[in-house]
């Protein structure tokens, strides 16, 4: 056998031995690479006699041109085996249970706030809101705080630059300017309900600098302070979802409310524990009030003919006591974890019926 025939035989066996891509190229680079044997030959070339050469040459070139076939044809082939063996392997188990696909929650915040506003919407109230960014006389003067007055210090105000015509502005310190709000823009009969953003300069583990109210107002000619006390008894039982829950009014001040009461609902403590319902102790939850007779007159209302009550809550504070949560910042986090922890699905939302109207 001559040399371009053994290694044309030696570089075909080692093509149909080689089991994998690797092996192939390996053989590829043996044969027909800058070192390998075939390109060896064709080096050759130069030191044969001139009569030798064309005849060498040409032959030489058919097993190459053979070769680079073969070595194409078992690619091919190889790959299809690859191939062959992932898809079996690497099969779908379509009997495997399905991810489930990751959902969003509703904040606590917006829970809570949904429940009042579905609970004060069953007796009638409307929903209303005003702006954050409020002027000194709609969240102070009207509610019957003038400057100077020394309520104006507990509300650690953020004021901003005064409009162009001189009116000092700030971001609103409670909801309550939103009653004056609709005093000046709406005539008695009123039943309202308000839940909002307030700022306060104040942050440590009980305030945070943004918090949310609620307020509500009923301005009309016969609702005095029994009704006050009906209806925010009626709200206790419902939002806590407690049947037996005692609520005990105590004597306070508010400059807009005459008389004022701070209202607390009854509690018990076992092992650290809270259980709210009727029980040994009490915890505050709201501000509340006849609506001042100087309100009603700055907000063009005719004092001897109408009146009405009001009441204030902290909305952070009354979702803590209903679902456990034990730190205010934490609301405010937007830690992911947390929500899905303390968050809820959207179909828990309460049905927004009676007399809400939006
Ligand atoms: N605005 C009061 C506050 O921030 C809460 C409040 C108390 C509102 C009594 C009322 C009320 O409407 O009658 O702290």
């Amino acid at each position: 056998m001559d040399q371009v025939e053994q290694t044309r035989s030696e570089a075909l066996q080692a093509l149909q031995a080689a089991s994998s891509l690797e092996a192939l190229e390996n053989v590829r680079v043996a044969t027909l690479g800058k070192k390998g044997s075939l390109t060896g030959l064709l080096k050759q070339l130069g030191a044969l006699p001139v009569e030798q050469r064309k005849e060498f040459g040409a032959k030489v070139n058919v097993v190459k041109a053979e070769l680079e076939q073969a070595i194409e044809a078992r690619k091919t082939s190889l790959q299809g085996a690859e191939l062959d063996r992932k898809l079996a392997e690497e099969r779908i188990d379509v009997t495997l249970p399905a991810r489930p696909l990751r959902q969003g929650f509703i904040h606590p915040i917006s829970q809570t706030i949904d429940e009042i506003v579905a609970i004060f919407g069953d007796m009638g109230f409307v929903w209303a809101d005003g702006p954050d960014i409020e002027d000194d006389w709609h969240n102070f003067t009207a509610l019957n705080i003038p400057p100077e007055h020394p309520a104006r210090q507990m509300h650690d105000t953020f004021y901003l630059p005064p409009r162009e015509d001189g009116t000092p502005m700030l971001l609103r310190t409670h909801t309550s300017p939103v009653q004056v709000r609709s005093m000046v823009s709406q005539k008695p009969p009123i039943r309202i309900i308000v839940p909002g953003r307030t700022f306060r300069m104040d942050s440590d583990v009980t305030h945070t600098p943004m918090f949310h109210q609620v307020e509500g107002l009923v301005i009309d000619e016969a609702t005095h302070m029994g009704h006050l006390k009906g209806c925010l008894q009626e709200f206790a039982k419902a939002y806590f979802e407690v049947s037996e829950l005692p609520i005990r009014f105590r004597p306070s001040y508010f400059p807009f409310t005459e008389p004022s009461a701070e209202v607390d609902i009854g509690c018990s403590w076992s092992n650290g524990e809270l259980k709210i319902g009727a029980g040994d102790s009490w915890l505050e939850i709201l501000g509340c009030g006849m609506v001042h007779p100087k309100v009603l007159e700055y907000c063009g209302v005719d004092p001897t003919k109408y009146q009405g009550f009001a009441f204030g809550m902290g909305i952070e504070r009354i979702a803590m006591l209903k679902y456990g949560i034990p730190d205010l910042r934490t609301f405010f986090e937007s830690d992911l974890r947390w929500l899905r922890h303390y968050g809820f699905a959207a179909l828990d939302v309460p049905s927004l019926t009676g007399g809400l109207s939006r």
